[in-house]
């Protein structure tokens, strides 16, 4: 059942490329999104002023990265929040606003509970869901799937990059209805399977940085734009799975207190695939360096120059647009070495559950 692999966790990141190929068939013909497929009628997309995206853990992360590519892509202002959160707020909604939850199971509570919040007060609801008939693919107005498959182990994995696939294709439609459509966006997003099948085959020299990571207390993993969104779901794989304190920084904050931390040896995972900003984060990369940090690099190959890191992965990406799902591989994979390092139960970890449907 897990195919060979000793996890399940193994297993499901291994298996990427192939569901990434099951999430986007069908859904992208002559260069465009196919809008039928995005299962929210182009008659309510088209009144779509705002979006209010819940979800929680690792679909909160994918919430992040889906706001920057339709903000940047269809130029709709999108809110992300934990669905603890904003089930207990007193939302503001404006007239055009939508309510997007993002959830694997469909099961989890807190986002089953913001949907109904939002019914309770008549905004629409539109659900990004991994598991078919689940009861948040239910009680939606509207659903797509992410077509991930089953999900066995508790650290999520392939339901994250389906996700981001899913919302890169409701970015691209949202901007193509809008009159915004990037067909070379849309042509490279086929590519994507084929790319990180690549990338997957060439990953050996994440297990030295998980021997040396299994030996930490604590990383840091930095990041802008797009790529702090990947560092949150990073630092939250090893907290998971590995029982290392981690924490995740916008790398300009720095500078705003994190930097006291940083000593000799501090591991600081930098990831630098949004190209307009790297130079920023690259200076960052020498300010950790000089207090003696650990410095490894999950680097976009068109990011050239002298790039201070003592490890480094560099990935292939079409476009930084579609970087995330690419550059979450290796973060994964990374996770899951050092927690094997550490000896510890990699598809169950302790404390938490597959799916949290109590509060
Ligand atoms: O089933 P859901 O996507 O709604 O679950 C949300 C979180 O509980 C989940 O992503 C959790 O953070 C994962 N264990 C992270 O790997």
């Amino acid at each position: 059942e897990r195919g060979g692999y000793p996890h399940f966790m193994l297993k499901e990141i291994m298996e990427q490329p192939d569901v990434w190929s099951d999430a986007l068939l069908g859904r992208v013909q002559n260069q465009r999104v196919v809008w039928r497929e995005m299962g929210l009628p182009a008659s309510v997309a088209e009144t779509v002023r705002r979006i209010r995206i819940v979800a929680a853990g690792t679909a909160y992360h994918a919430g992040l990265v889906g706001k920057m590519l339709i903000e940047r892509l269809a130029r709709i202002p999108v809110e992300v929040e934990v669905a603890s959160e904003f089930r207990y707020s007193t939302p503001i909604f404006e007239p055009g606003t939508l309510v997007m939850a993002i959830s694997q199971s469909g099961e989890t509570a807190d986002t089953l509970a913001s949907v109904r919040l939002a019914h309770e007060l008549g905004v629409p609801t539109y659900a990004v869901v991994n598991q078919v008939g689940s009861t948040l693919a239910r009680e939606s107005d509207y659903v797509v799937y992410t077509h991930a498959g089953p999900e066995i182990a508790v650290a999520s994995t392939k339901a994250y990059t389906t996700q981001l696939l899913v919302l890169t294709l409701l970015a691209l439609g949202l901007a193509d209805l809008k009159g915004r459509g990037r067909p070379d966006l849309v042509q490279h997003l086929l590519s994507l399977p084929h790319i990180g099948q690549t990338l997957l085959g060439q990953l050996e020299s994440v297990r030295q940085m998980a021997e040396s990571l299994s030996l930490k207390r604590d990383v840091f993993y930095i990041g802008r734009g797009l790529d702090y969104a990947l560092a949150m779901e990073g630092q939250l794989k090893i907290k998971e799975i590995a029982y290392i304190h981690a924490e995740a920084y916008a790398a300009g904050e720095l500078k705003h207190g994190t930097l006291a931390l940083i000593e000799d040896g501090t591991p600081v995972v930098a990831i630098v695939t949004e190209r307009d900003v790297a130079e920023k984060t690259i200076s960052n990369i020498l300010e950790v360096k000089a207090r003696g940090a650990e410095a490894w690099g999950i680097l976009d190959r068109q990011i050239t120059g002298d790039i201070p890191v003592d490890h480094q992965i560099v990935i292939d990406t079409p476009d930084p647009l579609l970087a995330p799902a690419i550059a979450a591989l290796p973060l994964q994979l990374l996770a899951y070495w050092t927690a094997v390092f550490r000896g510890e139960d990699v598809d169950k970890p302790r404390n938490l559950a597959k799916s949290v449907t109590v509060e």
